[in-house]
């Protein structure tokens, strides 16, 4: 007999348990909704669909900041599709996870050669790069009224507490068990509400850390509530695990200017200008503790000459005359450490210690492949990641000293 895909299939809630849920649930957010930006255009489906987008791994306040601008420079299929790759990013600026913008043109572009209409179903709109699961089923329900669940981990929260469900929420048991109850509880009418519902009641009353039962329009129905376990649940046994990466970054400097790279497109910080920089070296067993600072500190008035060297500033110090040749640029004077820029990724904290390297009259050959030569106003205009905007701040703050 074949096996079965799914290990443990979900019990059908009872009907008036389900239908109790809709009601107090859609009538706590008709009350308590929060006035959000993309709500005021809910039928628009681009609209949504660069609001998902931005909504992935970011938080709504820093969205909201970023959406109405986006919006009004691109305010259709069309002008999206039509608009400068590096025009997208620099809009985009600031908001991390820059493959994000990669994708929402790429997909603009495809979607403008055939007609410019936003797909209608989860299915159709997953064949999108840069949509998935989560955000095709958020647009499709918010945009088209389809009747999908839009599961993330903030709903997920809540459903494990809600509905007494001990697996693990990151294990493949557990999620599935998670979606099929919320395949069962998402109603005909009104799935678009319905579905960010979860999310506002998980933000405002069933937070991660000090669920406000007593407020809750769920109590009742609830069973972690019901069962004095609303703080034990949702279960989280898979840890995320973040690396340590320490970074040397080169400032390499001629005249007062600054030798910068473009990245490849695809990868982190897809299209974006930085300084040289290259991984000296990997922690595997850093704690998550290090990744919640994310700040930016100089090293003072203690500039660290190359002389003075522990074994890590000798691999450092390496690695910089590994970018000066790859750059194609000679060293004039010995790299000084200007400081150091930490910088929190999903699965990385990286710490960037960075370098200033004057260099002799750059050969024509180095500038051109790496990019250019930009003064620090010219470099304000370039579209850059927050760590390395981080990196030119602690560097300018540093050599004015
Ligand atoms: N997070 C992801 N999508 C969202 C939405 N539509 N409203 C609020 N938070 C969200
Ligand atoms: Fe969350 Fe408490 Fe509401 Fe249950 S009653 S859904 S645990 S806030």
């Amino acid at each position: 007999m074949a096996r079965p895909t799914r290990t443990e299939t979900v019990d059908a809630l009872p009907t008036a348990y389900r239908a109790a849920i809709r009601r107090k649930l859609l009538g706590w957010y008709d009350r308590n909704r929060r006035d959000l930006p993309w709500r005021r255009r809910a039928s628009d489906p681009y609209a949504q669909w660069v609001a998902e987008i931005m909504l992935q791994q970011t938080r709504v306040e820093t969205v909201i900041d970023y959406y109405e601008p986006f919006l009004r420079r691109f305010p259709t299929v069309g002008a999206l599709a039509r608009a400068d790759h590096d025009h997208v990013l620099k809009q985009w600026e600031g908001l991390g996870y820059y493959r994000r913008a990669l994708g929402l043109h790429r997909a603009a572009r495809l979607l403008h050669d055939r007609g410019g209409q936003v797909p209608d179903t989860a299915e159709a709109l997953r064949e999108l790069p840069g949509i998935g699961e989560y955000t095709s089923a958020a647009i499709a329900s918010i945009a088209f009224n389809r009747r999908e669940a839009a599961v993330d981990g903030n709903v997920a929260r809540v459903l494990a507490r809600l509905l007494g469900v001990h697996a693990d929420v990151l294990s493949t048991e557990g999620k599935a068990r998670i979606r099929d109850l919320a395949v069962q509880l998402v109603p005909v009418a009104r799935p678009g509400e319905f579905n960010q519902a979860w999310m506002d009641l998980g933000s405002a009353v069933c937070t991660p850390k000090s669920p406000d039962c007593d407020r809750c329009p769920l109590q009742s129905p609830c069973v972690a509530a019901t069962t004095g376990q609303a703080d034990s649940l949702p279960v989280r046994n898979g840890k995320r695990r973040v690396v340590a990466v320490r970074v040397a970054v080169a400032v390499f400097v001629y005249r007062g200017r600054m030798l910068v790279r473009q990245r490849p497109t695809g990868g982190l910080w897809s299209g974006l200008w930085e300084f040289p920089n290259v991984d000296v070296a990997t922690d595997p067993a850093a704690s998550e503790a290090a990744v919640r600072g994310s700040s930016a500190t100089g090293n003072g008035s203690r500039k660290t000459r190359s002389t003075a060297c522990s074994a890590s500033d000798r691999a450092t110090l390496d690695a910089i005359e590994g970018l000066a040749q790859s750059e194609g640029v000679a060293l004039a004077a010995p790299p000084s450490k200007v400081g150091t820029v930490s910088h929190a990724l999903t699965h990385r904290a990286l710490t960037f210690e960075v370098y200033e390297c004057p260099v002799g009259k750059p050969s024509g050959a180095g500038a051109k492949r790496s990019g250019g030569w930009v003064t620090p106003a010219g470099f304000a205009k370039l579209s850059v990641s927050v760590a390395h905007r981080k990196v030119h701040t602690l560097f300018v703050k540093q050599s004015a000293d």
